[in-house]
C-alpha cells in the first residue's frame, strides 16, 4: 500500500490507477471501514482501491470531539493492508485547509437541518466540503459509504446527483458487533457498563422496525414506546423517528419504502443507528 500525504503524490498515482474505488474515512478503522474497503476489491472489482484517513475539523461542531477523536494511524494502516488497499491519501490539515476554507458545499436545510443536522448544525456542510474536496483529489468511480450513516449517504447521493459528478455512490450495510451494536470510532468512549449497555439502542429500534412490519400504522406509537425505554435505561435521546428512506422526510404515503433512525446520548458518548423497515 502506498501512503500519501500530498495532494500532488496522490494526484501522480492516479494517472495510472485505472477504475477506482474509494472510501473516505476519519480513522481510528473498525470492520465497518474495512468492510468498505473489501466492497471496493469484491463487489465493485475495481482496478484500484483508495482510502483516506483525515479528521474534518469542518464537520465538528464547537465543544464536539475534533480534539479527542481517536487516531491510530499505525494500527489503521496495518487492517487496510490486509484489506488490500492500494493507496492510502493520509493528508495533514495543511493539506486540505492551507488558509480557511472560503468555499463550501451546503446542503439545502430539507437535507442539512433534520435530524442529525438539528442536533449538530453546520455537520453536513463540514461533511459535503471535504468530501467533494476528496472526490477532487482522488477522482473516483464509485464510492463507497456505510448506512450507518445514514442521513450523510442521504446528503451525499444528492450532492452528486445535483452537483452531475460522475461518480457512483454504493451504500453498504451496518457492521456489528455480536450483540448488534453498530461498530463506530464512538464506541471506544465508553465504560465497561455503558458498553454493555450499548446495544440497546440496537433493540429497540429492531422492536419499531418489527411493529411497523407487523402493520402498525401508527408509527408514533412504537417510537415513544422505546424511547421510554432508553430513557428509563438513562439514555438522553435526541430523536428516534420512522421516515421515508429517499429523502428521510415524514412518510406520507402508504408503501413507501421507511427507515427508522435514532440518535441518543450514553453517559458522555452520543451514539446513532438505524434499521431499514
Ligand atoms: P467515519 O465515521 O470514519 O466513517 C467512514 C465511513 O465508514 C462512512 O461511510 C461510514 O458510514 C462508514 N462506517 C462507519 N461505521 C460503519 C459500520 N459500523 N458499518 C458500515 N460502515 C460504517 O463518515 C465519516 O467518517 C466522515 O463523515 C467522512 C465521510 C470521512 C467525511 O469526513
Amino acid at each position: 500500500m502506498q501512503i500519501h500525504k500530498s495532494i500532488a503524490s496522490l494526484r501522480a498515482a492516479r494517472a495510472q490507477a485505472g477504475r477506482v474505488a474509494f472510501a473516505p474515512t476519519m480513522g481510528n478503522l473498525h470492520d465497518g471501514h474495512i468492510a468498505l474497503m473489501r466492497a471496493g476489491r469484491n463487489l465493485i472489482k475495481a482496478d484500484t482501491v483508495v482510502a483516506s484517513i483525515f479528521v474534518n475539523r469542518l464537520q465538528f461542531g464547537q465543544g464536539e470531539d475534533f480534539d479527542k477523536y481517536p487516531r491510530t494511524f499505525e494500527a489503521d494502516c496495518k487492517r487496510l493492508i490486509s484489506a488490500g488497499v492500494d493507496h492510502l491519501f493520509a493528508p495533514d490539515e495543511e493539506q486540505i485547509y492551507p488558509q480557511p476554507q472560503r468555499f463550501h458545499v451546503t446542503p439545502d436545510p430539507e437535507y442539512a437541518s433534520i435530524l442529525e443536522g438539528a442536533f449538530r448544525p453546520g455537520h453536513f456542510r463540514g461533511v459535503a466540503t471535504v468530501v467533494l474536496k476528496l472526490f477532487n483529489i482522488v477522482q473516483p468511480d464509485v464510492v463507497l459509504f456505510g448506512k450507518k450513516d445514514y442521513q450523510q449517504v442521504m446528503v451525499l447521493k444528492n450532492m452528486v446527483h445535483d452537483l452531475a459528478l460522475p461518480i457512483e455512490v454504493v451504500p453498504l450495510d451496518t457492521v456489528r458487533t455480536a450483540d448488534g451494536l453498530a461498530q463506530s470510532s464512538r464506541n471506544n468512549y465508553l465504560s465497561t457498563a455503558e458498553r454493555i449497555e450499548a446495544p440497546r439502542l440496537y433493540q429497540q429500534l429492531s422492536k419499531v422496525a418489527e411493529a411497523v412490519r407487523k402493520g402498525e400504522q401508527d408509527f408514533t406509537k412504537p417510537c415513544a414506546v422505546a424511547l421510554a425505554e432508553l430513557e428509563r435505561h438513562g439514555w438522553k435521546p435526541d430523536y428516534l423517528t420512522v421516515r421515508r428512506r429517499s429523502d428521510l422526510q415524514m412518510p406520507e404515503k402508504p408503501g413507501e419504502p421507511l427507515v427508522v433512525l435514532a440518535a441518543a446520548r450514553l453517559g458522555a458518548t452520543r451514539l446513532i443507528d438505524n434499521i431499514e423497515i
